[in-house]
C-alpha cells in the first residue's frame, strides 16, 4: 500500500449491521480515516482558528458520567491552544458543524456516502441522508463525556487514540422518559446516569480505525484512555428525525409559556397543526442565523437564559 492509499473516506461494516441494525441498533464499524491530513492536530488547531467561536464548546476532562451541566470544570485557554496542548491540557473540546468548511464537508460527505453505497444506494439523498453534519472532538487522556443523547443519527469513528464507549438502550423509556428526551433536545443533552443501567449497555473499546453506529436519541458516555484522542462524529437528520426534533423544540416553547404539551404521536392532528406553525415561523427567522450575534439572541429567545452556557467565559 503506498502512503496515499493509507487513508480513504471510508466506512465499512458487517453486512447483516447494515442491512438488520441499521438505523435501529448500535453496532461496530471500521474505517480509513486515520492519518488523513484534515484530521491531525496542526490542521484541526488551524479549524479551531476560523470557526466562529459559538461553534466551539470545551470544558475540563474531568467530568462525572453522571455530570450536572452547571457544575462543569472549565479549561483556562482558548480553543487553539487547547488542541495543540491537548495532551496535556486535561481538556475535552467539540468543534461544531465542520462541513461549513468545504474541504470538511467532502470528508464528511466522502464517507457518508460509502455506507450509502454499501447499502445499495448511489446517492446520499437517495440513502436518506439529509442535513448531514460533522463534529471533531479532540480530548486528553482520561477525559470522560458524560452521558448525554444527541438528536441526530451519528458514525462515529475513532481517528487517534483509545477509547471505551458505551451505548444504552432507552427504547422503552427506562432511562429517559419522554420529558427528559424533550429537555436533552431543546436545553441540555446531559441525562443523569445510574449503574443499574449497566445491562441495557453495549459497549465499544476503540483504537484508531474503529468506530461504531449511534441511533436517534440512544444515551452513551464515553472516555479516552493513557492516550489523546481525535474523533468525528458523521451525522444525518431524516425527515422523521427532523419532525420530531421541532416537535420537541415547539413542546418546549409551549411548556415555557405554562402551556405543557403531550409527547410527539400522542395527537397527530395537534403535532401536525403545532409543526406547521413553527415551520412557518422558523422560515422567517433563519435568514437572521448567518449572524453570531443573532443566533446568540435567537437561542436566548427560545430556549432561556441558560441556552448559551456554552459561551461563558473561562
Ligand atoms: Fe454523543
Amino acid at each position: 500500500m503506498n502512503a496515499a492509499s493509507q487513508f480513504a473516506p471510508v466506512i465499512t461494516a458487517d453486512r447483516d449491521a447494515l442491512t438488520k441494525d441499521f438505523p435501529l441498533r448500535p453496532f461496530a464499524i471500521r474505517h480509513m480515516l486515520s492519518g488523513h491530513p484534515l484530521l491531525t492536530l496542526p490542521r484541526i488547531a488551524q479549524l479551531a482558528a476560523e470557526l466562529p467561536r459559538d461553534l466551539i464548546e470545551y470544558n475540563s476532562g474531568a467530568a462525572q458520567i453522571s455530570q450536572d451541566p452547571d457544575k462543569v470544570k472549565s479549561v483556562d485557554l482558548d480553543p487553539v491552544e487547547v488542541v495543540k496542548r491537548i495532551e496535556t491540557a486535561g481538556a475535552w473540546m467539540v468543534l461544531k458543524r465542520i462541513e461549513k468548511s468545504p474541504e470538511y464537508r467532502a470528508i464528511v460527505e466522502d464517507t457518508l456516502l460509502s455506507v450509502a453505497r454499501a447499502r445499495g444506494f448511489s446517492s446520499l439523498e437517495d440513502a436518506g441522508f439529509s442535513q448531514i453534519e460533522g463534529f471533531l472532538f479532540v480530548s486528553s487522556p482520561n477525559s470522560t463525556t458524560p452521558f448525554h443523547m444527541d438528536a441526530e443519527d451519528n458514525f462515529f469513528v475513532q481517528i487517534h487514540g483509545e477509547k471505551f464507549f458505551r451505548i444504552y438502550d432507552n427504547q422503552d423509556g427506562g432511562i429517559a422518559d419522554a420529558a427528559q428526551v424533550e429537555y436533552s433536545t431543546t436545553r441540555h443533552r446531559n441525562v443523569k446516569y445510574d449503574e443499574s443501567f449497566r445491562p441495557r449497555a453495549v459497549e465499544f473499546h476503540m483504537f484508531d480505525g474503529d468506530g461504531c453506529y449511534v441511533p436517534y436519541q440512544w444515551p452513551h458516555w464515553v472516555r479516552t484512555a493513557g492516550s489523546y484522542s481525535i474523533s468525528m462524529a458523521i451525522t444525518w437528520k431524516t425527515p422523521e428525525v427532523k419532525r420530531l426534533n421541532d416537535l420537541h423544540v415547539v413542546n418546549a416553547m409551549l411548556r415555557s409559556l405554562k402551556l405543557p404539551q403531550a409527547a410527539p404521536g400522542l395527537h397527530p392532528a395537534w403535532d401536525g397543526v403545532k409543526l406547521a406553525a413553527f415551520r412557518a415561523t422558523r422560515g422567517i427567522v433563519e435568514p437572521l442565523r448567518s449572524s453570531q450575534t443573532m443566533r446568540r439572541v435567537l437561542r436566548r429567545i427560545a430556549l432561556g437564559k441558560n441556552a448559551n452556557y456554552y459561551l461563558k467565559k473561562a
